[in-house]
């Protein structure tokens, strides 16, 4: 599949996804080029269609973007509940499990998705898979003791790798934390794996994103398919 096709899916998948945000609704907007997709589709909607919604934004890049657009965001501890997050994900298996923070947002991503009454994502067909694990493990740190964090996930044999940006620097997450990822091939057990990861002194939370989703939206521009 090269990127013009998987683009077509992921904006395939934003604007069925779209429809399901009616007047009125506390909308988690996820992060991601599938989320843009959406984010540009409900925009459209605000602005040709006179769409009323209020967002709760899991980035600062999906902020601005929505605000761009005049859509209303407040801050998720502003709201009782959301309605519905629409996210993208990395990996989905046929249980539901993912694995989520290809972009580094996995932090604001889970603390939105549990706070909301149904979660969907929004993927292309090559994110679903038998075994997640093929896409590397983001796991969010924070900065200070990092290498030791670091050695320990290297000892245990997950082939960690602290994510740089283009200028050699540690990428940052929006609560400034460090992403290390690891390289793992496959997850065999997920649940025992973000256990593991969680009670790691220093790490902040992993993308294990296990049997939450209620909805897989898998575009595809003849016509999108849904799982439940
Ligand atoms: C960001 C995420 C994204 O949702 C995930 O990486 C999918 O991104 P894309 O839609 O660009 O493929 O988890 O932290």
């Amino acid at each position: 599949m090269d990127k013009a096709q998987q683009d077509a899916m992921k904006k395939a998948a934003g604007i069925e996804a779209a429809k399901l945000v009616k007047d009125g609704m506390i909308v988690g907007l996820g992060t991601g080029s599938t989320v843009r997709f959406l984010v540009d589709e409900l925009g459209r909607r605000v602005q040709e269609e006179g769409l009323q919604f209020t967002g709760v934004t899991t980035s600062r890049r999906t902020q601005e973007q929505a605000e761009s657009y005049g859509i209303r965001i407040v801050n998720v501890d502003d709201v009782e509940e959301i309605d519905v997050t629409i996210d993208g994900a990395d990996e989905v298996d046929d249980n539901f499990n993912g694995i989520k923070g290809g972009g580094a947002a996995l932090l604001w991503e889970k603390i939105v998705a549990i706070n909301s009454k149904k979660i969907v994502w929004i993927v292309d067909e090559s994110k679903v898979v038998p075994t997640i694990g093929k896409f590397p493990l983001p796991v969010e740190v924070i900065p200070f003791g990092h290498g030791h964090v670091v050695e320990k996930l290297e000892k245990k044999g997950y082939k960690p790798v602290l994510r740089l940006d283009a200028e050699g620097n540690p990428v940052l997450t929006d609560e400034k934390n460090y992403v290390v990822d690891l390289h793992l091939d496959k997850i065999e057990k997920p649940f025992e794996l973000r256990e593991e990861l969680i009670n790691m002194v220093g790490v902040v939370e992993s993308g294990l994103f296990l049997n939450m989703v209620d909805e897989v939206i898998v575009g595809n521009p003849a016509g999108p398919r849904t799982l439940t």
